[in-house]
């Protein structure tokens, strides 16, 4: 099964520390290798996924600071594809380009933002695929992770993770953990 892993564009401290937290979780949990934090770095961001990783398993990578243009580039010359997640891109529901990034079998590279985004992420140049969650206007967290469960089909919801410190036993009401020290 190919890997697949997020850039996320355009992270303002103040303003997106909340949901860019959101998106790291959203994307571990729902079956991403890892998620490059491109242009910046934030210290807090780091801090608070290091965490979830050490007591929740991994594996999980996380990156900050790398120019996106860098990344993209070191993807594609390691032979990725980039899909950028975009209200204006082809309809995941209505067309089928789901079909044709699977096909390629390639680890995939998705792109969301977060403010207006480079007009250079829905070129040829950077872009292999142009996706829509739908076409009305969302959010990144909600793009990527319905993108991810319709690529994985739903199995990354069974996935498990290695070195857990906590874990979850699932029962019909109440909360159960173990914790393995
Ligand atoms: C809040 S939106 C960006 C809005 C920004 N004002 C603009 O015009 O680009 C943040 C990110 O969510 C993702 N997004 C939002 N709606 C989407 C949709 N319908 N399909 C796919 N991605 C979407 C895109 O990656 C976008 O860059």
């Amino acid at each position: 099964m190919p890997k697949i892993f997020v850039l996320r564009w355009g992270h303002r401290p103040k303003r997106d520390a909340r949901l860019t937290t959101h998106v790291i979780l959203a994307a571990r949990a729902l079956g991403a290798s890892g998620l490059m934090l491109s242009d910046i770095k934030d210290e807090k961001i780091k801090e608070m996924i290091e965490k979830i990783t050490k007591n929740w398993g991994g594996p999980f990578l996380f990156e900050m600071g790398t120019p996106w243009k860098k990344v993209i580039k070191d993807w594609k010359e390691k032979g990725g594809i980039v899909v950028h997640l975009t209200a204006y891109g082809e309809n995941i529901q209505t067309s089928d380009v789901l079909q044709r990034i699977k096909t390629l079998e390639k680890d995939i590279l998705i792109i969301v933002g977060s403010q207006k985004v480079p007009r250079e992420f829905f070129s040829e140049t950077i872009s292999d695929f142009n996706v829509a969650i739908g076409n009305q206007p969302h959010s990144e967290c909600a793009s990527m992770a319905v993108f991810l469960d319709r690529f994985f089909e739903g199995t990354e919801l069974t996935r498990s993770f290695e070195n857990v410190k906590v874990k979850i036993i699932c029962q019909k009401r109440g909360k159960k953990i173990v914790r393995n020290n």
